[in-house]
């Protein structure tokens, strides 16, 4: 299962080999202390899991809903995912979320890999709404929201618990009939 972008990157899901880039990508504090649920430090095993939770959830759902960015080597240069919501009244709502490995920030790749996603998301589970929850000292990844199309809802004040620390964080969204 491949999902194009363009003719330097596109999507495809996380493989065993793919552990020590992850691991990589995810130890870098300026990485990890953006994200919510991710261990801190980020050890090899932590990678293999993840990897392998994603086989489950593709057994479970019949879909991945986590895949890694890559280039052309195949390299894995960041990730983006999907969050399903299974409650009957959230259902038609979900959230996204992605990284990126610093060695590639600011080449376009998550706002490309983000464009490229949310079609593959609309035409998979019909959202009407999606929505991506940015730490509130982000402006890199809001910038990334608003170049596909998300508009700034509301800041939740202490939303999120990570390392011990209480984070305001903002809710971007994105709408569809
Ligand atoms: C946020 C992140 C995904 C962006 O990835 P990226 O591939 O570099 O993003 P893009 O190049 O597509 O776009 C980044 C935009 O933010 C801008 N930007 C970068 N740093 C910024 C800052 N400090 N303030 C304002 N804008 C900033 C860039 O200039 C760029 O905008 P432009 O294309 O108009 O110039 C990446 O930095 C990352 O992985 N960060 C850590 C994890 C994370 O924050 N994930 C998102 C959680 S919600």
């Amino acid at each position: 299962m491949k999902i194009e972008i363009d003719d330097e990157i596109y999507l495809s899901p996380f493989e065993e080999g793919d552990a020590s880039s992850l691991m990589q990508c995810l130890n870098n504090p300026r990485v990890n202390s953006k994200i919510l649920s991710v261990p801190n430090p980020y050890t090899i095993e932590d990678s293999r899991q993840f990897i392998n939770s994603n086989s489950y959830i593709f057994t479970s759902r019949g879909n991945h809903l986590n895949y890694a960015i890559r280039n052309m080597e195949g390299n894995m240069i960041g990730s983006i995912g999907l969050e399903l919501n299974s409650l009957l009244h959230f259902k038609h709502s979900g959230t996204v979320a992605y990284y990126v490995d610093q060695a590639y920030w600011g080449k376009n790749v998550a706002s490309r890999a983000l464009k490229a996603f949310l079609p593959w998301c609309i035409e998979n589970y019909r959202f009407k709404r999606l929505t991506a929850h940015v730490f509130s000292d982000n402006p890199a990844s809001e910038k990334v929201l608003q170049k596909c199309g998300f508009s700034f809802e509301a800041t939740l004040k202490k939303f999120y618990l990570k390392d011990g620390e209480y984070i305001d964080t903002k809710f971007y969204s994105i709408f569809f009939d």
